[in-house]
């Protein structure tokens, strides 16, 4: 059984914040339950309103029955946990709250030595980061005040910055802060086991790496379709938009996963050093390129939804043609589409092979028919698909598609953690192979700036809700 964390306080910002009531309380309820938080641990909430440590834990408690009400029907439990939620009241931009907080973590512990590893959780729209960061260094917090033996480490959510040079300054900013192994900048993407398996898949079988390169692949296609909208995500959608929400960070990781190189050990560095070099390696887009490579849309309806502009030009959907200018990849396209509003929710990577040099059998389309293809689908089922042809019962000798399939839910017994689970224990530990490096940050972002500046000046395409995104994007495959 894996250590136990150290002792430690996990101050979170933003703790009214629609991630920390769906995601990160009930992950840290449900490692409480299961025994995984360490012995002695206190969760601090930071935020704007006035509250009583015992009004924000009736909040905290209020959200969860709402969200998740079989999780707190353990009373007991719940109490248990909720004894261990502090609050403090603070203006972001204000230092007077840094020092209420500095007071609360060193004097409000106790004997409890939750005082000596502090983890700080960044739930916070990316303008305010860095503020954050500049304050906690002034009021003692960062890494360098840290006592001997004891840590400090910063998660900080995504978006990571709004576009290149907002996410250079914060790389900056945090990093006169805190070192870079105690950095951790997350996407969530990367606890999800299935794509986590994706390496695995790729490097504990020898059957398909052989196969995994421009010889034999035809192309790769990334699709993270969901079938709602941006529900009551107006304001931030309007900053964000699609590339920043989805393709800066989970579809460009997706990309890395299943096309960067064998790395020369299973290290955090070593899988990272092999993502950022894949993500140097992709072709950089521009305006004469843009119209082959690129659509973007936004579905209708989407200008009428609360809190976004009647002439909001802002993307909920891509499609966009990659290619990977290297040895391995060179001339092979990735799709990637993404988007809101489409006529599904599926997450998954199709890897297509080439067709065999001759059809002997019919039908005359049979390449395409039945093509071989490797399906990894990351959710909501999690399975691995192989495609192949087979023959068809009867005289004749026809080829129909057949799948061979892998599913996690019947080959593995449930395990029930998401990714915050993983990922808090993981920045707990120190573990920071599923978070992204600086270098990572900085290229995903080059290449969606570069995506942004080569459509400058177009309005999205409408496409109808609950379709694959609008027909113009026929036109890059
Ligand atoms: C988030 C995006 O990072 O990921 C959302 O901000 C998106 O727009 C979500 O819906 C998808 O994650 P999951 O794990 O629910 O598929």
């Amino acid at each position: 059984m894996p250590q136990k964390p150290d002792n430690c306080t996990i101050v979170i910002f933003g703790a009214h914040s629609d991630l920390a009531a769906r995601k990160l309380f009930p992950a840290l309820y449900e490692l409480a339950l299961w025994g995984k938080l360490p012995d002695e641990y206190r969760i601090v909430g930071v935020g704007r309103a006035a509250l009583s440590h015992e009004e924000f834990r009736s909040k905290v408690q209020e959200k969860m029955a709402g969200l998740f009400p079989e999780a707190i029907r353990n009373k007991e439990a719940f109490a248990a946990f909720s004894a261990r939620l502090f609050y403090v009241r603070a203006d972001f931009a204000d230092r007077e709250g840094y020092d209420l907080l500095h007071e609360e973590l060193m004097e409000g512990s106790g004997e409890s030595g939750t005082s000596r590893n502090l983890l700080f959780y960044l739930a916070t729209p990316p303008a305010l980061a860095p503020v954050i960061v500049r304050n906690l260094q002034l009021a003692g917090l960062g890494e360098n005040n840290a006592s001997p033996g004891s840590w400090r480490k910063i998660i900080v959510e995504k978006p990571y910055g709004s576009n290149l040079q907002t996410a250079r300054e914060l790389n900056s900013v945090i990093g006169e802060a805190f070192n870079e192994e105690r950095i951790f900048r997350i996407d969530h993407y990367l606890g999800k086991e299935t794509v986590q398996n994706i390496m695995v898949f790729r490097f504990s079988n020898g059957i398909f790496e052989p196969l995994w390169n421009r010889q034999n692949i035809a192309n790769v296609a990334i699709t993270i379709a969901e079938e709602f909208g941006i529900r009551d995500r107006g304001a931030f959608y309007e900053e964000a938009g699609l590339l920043r929400d989805i393709v800066q960070n989970h579809a460009l990781q997706l990309l890395a996963s299943v096309a960067m190189e064998p790395p020369v050990d299973f290290s955090a560095e070593s899988v990272r050093d092999e993502k950022a070099k894949l993500l140097r390696s992709i072709r950089h887009f521009n305006p004469e390129s843009a119209p082959q490579t690129i659509v973007l849309g936004q579905y209708e309806g989407y200008r009428t939804e609360k809190n976004v502009a009647s002439d909001s030009t802002v993307e909920t959907f891509a499609a966009i043609k990659f290619f990977v200018d290297n040895w391995r990849w060179k001339d092979v396209p990735f799709y990637v589409k993404a988007g809101k509003n489409l006529a599904e929710t599926v997450t998954e990577i199709v890897i297509t092979f080439k067709c065999p040099p001759q059809n002997y059998f019919g039908p005359a389309e049979s390449c395409s028919y039945t093509a071989n293809q490797v399906i990894l689908r990351i959710q909501p089922e999690e399975t691995i698909a192989i495609k192949f042809g087979a023959k068809r019962p009867g005289e004749a000798v026809i080829t129909d598609p057949v799948y061979m399939k892998f599913d996690y839910k019947t080959s593995f017994a449930a395990v029930g953690a998401t990714p915050y689970h993983r990922l808090l224990l993981d920045a707990m530990a120190g573990e920071q192979m599923n978070f992204i490096r600086q270098d990572s940050v900085e290229y995903s972002w080059a290449i969606v700036d570069a995506i942004r500046d080569a459509v400058k000046g177009q309005s999205p395409e409408p496409y109808p809700v609950h379709s694959w995104g609008p027909e113009s994007v026929q036109g890059i495959y």
